[in-house]
């Protein structure tokens, strides 16, 4: 643990902005949305809700809705860690307020402006996000607004409860707009380790983290004061994640991953007690994942994830995690008032960390991760389509799921057997947009069972995913399209029939299922 001063542990709400020069720059929302100018590139703290900025982007879309009526163009780039809290999505989007949006999101309103092919959105790796942003294809980040826990007396700033990429967009804006939230537990101060030793080919050094609980960094973020255009206090909660119980669905795919996980301890491929670091999508998959560990024999696991959820807390609680590395929470109500109340504890268990560690391939290829995403569909042969539903709309985005999948020791990829009551199977024979190459998903599960393809051709592939993971409702004109397909002449290393690929796609949008009369 690093040594924190003191005093910051016990400062108040009046006093969270410690360091004089940052105290004269302390300005309302009103003032400091002033910085934000029509065409800017703004970048946001912010990852799966958590550290959003809470009080300057509500005004910056009113203000947009102001200019819209007054008949002026006025429309920003919104860059962020992943997806940020829904009512500030929601809020920017139904203003028109945002012509290109990068790198992730997961809100109605922002996902119908981008599938009407009004709002440019660029869907990308989460740990590519810094570089790119640093190589410059956004043409520069013209105003940072970034919230924090606290300022120190030295200027050091005390990361909220999520990292994502502010560390990348302080390093960058012309214009810093800071929040100073006081509503964070000051003594969350410490969880963080913010490594400032990433560059750009050809100077990049190895990365030294070789243990999830491994810290390289330090536990500030840093940042000029001469590029802080302003500072606003605020006292508000992160938005709360929405738990529901976990349906048998979701637990019977978690006890197939359980199972599975035994099998591998018993082939000699994993560690019998602590398996290797887990990650694990967000949602009540996951969720139903972790509490099916709980009931295993593990002690002392370890994650390298992206987000803290409710599911992970009670797993250090009961002790079958020991570590916990990520780049945010991601917490219902309760779970928040629990890290809240217990924090001390918390802070011996978990760090939080720039995206750009939390989901670095170097990282997660050294540590051998057990990689666990969710999918939207899977074909015969292993390609999955996480992220377009019928191939053309954006659901949310990739994510981190392809950081993780490719280079993790154990890819595995979650989905329920059919979506939409049964309509939609969601094993198909072609996906008909590839987020995941068949090179990278080593294992399908649905609630039917799990498909391990490591070591099998396609031909062999394409009858383990039907026997395993269809639904019995399709497994029949799957096994049948797959059969035809092997029969024509040539048929090739992969075969398919070009013509009829699609055809449970097609029969969907005609008829509004997949199904077959
Ligand atoms: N075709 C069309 N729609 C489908 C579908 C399919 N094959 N499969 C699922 N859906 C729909 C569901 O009906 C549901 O719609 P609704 O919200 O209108 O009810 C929605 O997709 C979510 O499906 P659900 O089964 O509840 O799964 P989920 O909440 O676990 O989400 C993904 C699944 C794929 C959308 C989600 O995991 C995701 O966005 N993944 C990509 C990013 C990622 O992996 N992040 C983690 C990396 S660390």
């Amino acid at each position: 643990m690093p040594t924190l001063p003191a005093p910051l542990l016990r400062s108040t709400v009046a006093n969270r902005v410690r360091s004089q020069v940052f105290r004269n720059k302390i300005v309302s929302a009103q003032e400091a949305v002033e910085w934000i100018r029509p065409g800017d590139t703004v970048a946001i703290s912010g990852f799966a809700s958590a550290g959003t900025p809470k009080a300057v982007m509500p005004v910056l879309a009113e203000r947009i809705r102001r200019a819209r009526v007054e008949g002026e163009d006025f429309t920003v780039g919104l860059l962020t860690g992943a997806s940020v809290s829904a009512e500030v999505e929601r809020e920017l989007a139904e203003a028109d307020g945002i012509a290109l949006r990068m790198p992730y999101q997961a809100e109605a309103t922002a996902r119908g402006r981008i599938n009407d092919g009004r709002m440019d959105y660029v869907d990308v790796h989460l740990s590519h996000v810094a570089q790119q942003v640093w190589q410059g294809f956004h043409g520069g980040v013209d105003v940072a607004v970034v919230e924090v826990a606290g300022i120190t007396e030295s200027g050091d700033l005390i990361p909220a409860t999520s990292v994502g990429n502010s560390k990348t967009w302080l390093d960058v804006a012309d214009r810093v707009v800071l929040e100073v939230n006081s509503w964070i537990p000051e003594a969350l101060a410490g969880t963080h380790d913010i490594y400032y030793g990433t560059a750009l080919p050809p100077h990049r050094t190895p990365i030294l983290l070789t243990a999830p609980e491994d810290r390289i960094g330090q536990p500030y973020l840093r940042i000029d004061p001469a590029r802080v255009v302003a500072v606003v206090e605020t006292h508000a909660p992160d938005s709360a994640v929405a738990l529901t119980a976990p349906d048998a669905t979701s637990e019977a795919i978690a006890a197939h991953v359980v199972d599975f996980f035994g099998h591998e301890v018993r082939a000699g491929r994993l560690p019998a007690d602590t398996l290797l670091p887990l990650q694990s999508g967000i949602g009540n998959v996951a969720n139903a994942v972790l509490a099916g560990l709980s009931k295993g024999p593990y002690r002392g696991l370890t994650c390298f994830s992206e987000v803290i959820q409710d599911g992970m807390l009670q797993l250090i609680d009961d002790g079958t995690v020991r570590f916990a590395s990520a780049t945010a929470f991601a917490l219902s109500e309760a779970g928040r008032e629990k890290l809240v109340d217990n924090i001390d504890y918390y802070r011996e268990h978990i760090v939080l960390r720039s995206q750009e560690i939390s989901n670095h391939p170097e990282i997660v290829r050294r540590l051998g991760i057990i990689a666990m995403n969710g999918m939207l569909e899977a074909d015969i042969y292993g390609n999955v389509n996480s992220t377009h539903v019928m191939g053309t709309r954006i659901m949310n985005g990739i994510g981190g799921s392809g950081d993780f999948a490719r280079n993790g020791n154990l890819s595995l990829f979650l989905s329920p057997s059919t979506a939409r009551d049964g309509a939609i199977s969601s094993i198909v024979p072609m996906v008909p947009h590839v987020d995941h190459t068949e090179h990278d998903v080593q294992v399908l599960v649905t609630e039917q069972g799990l498909a391990d393809l490591r070591g099998l051709s396609p031909r062999r592939r394409s009858r383990v995913v039907i026997d395993r993971c269809a639904h019995p409702d399709y497994r029949a004109r799957l096994l049948d399209y797959v059969e035809r397909a092997e029969a024509v002449e040539n048929a090739g290393q992969t075969p398919h029939l070009l013509g009829e690929a699609f055809g449970f796609h097609r029969r969907y949008q005609e008829t509004g299922t997949m199904r077959t009369p």
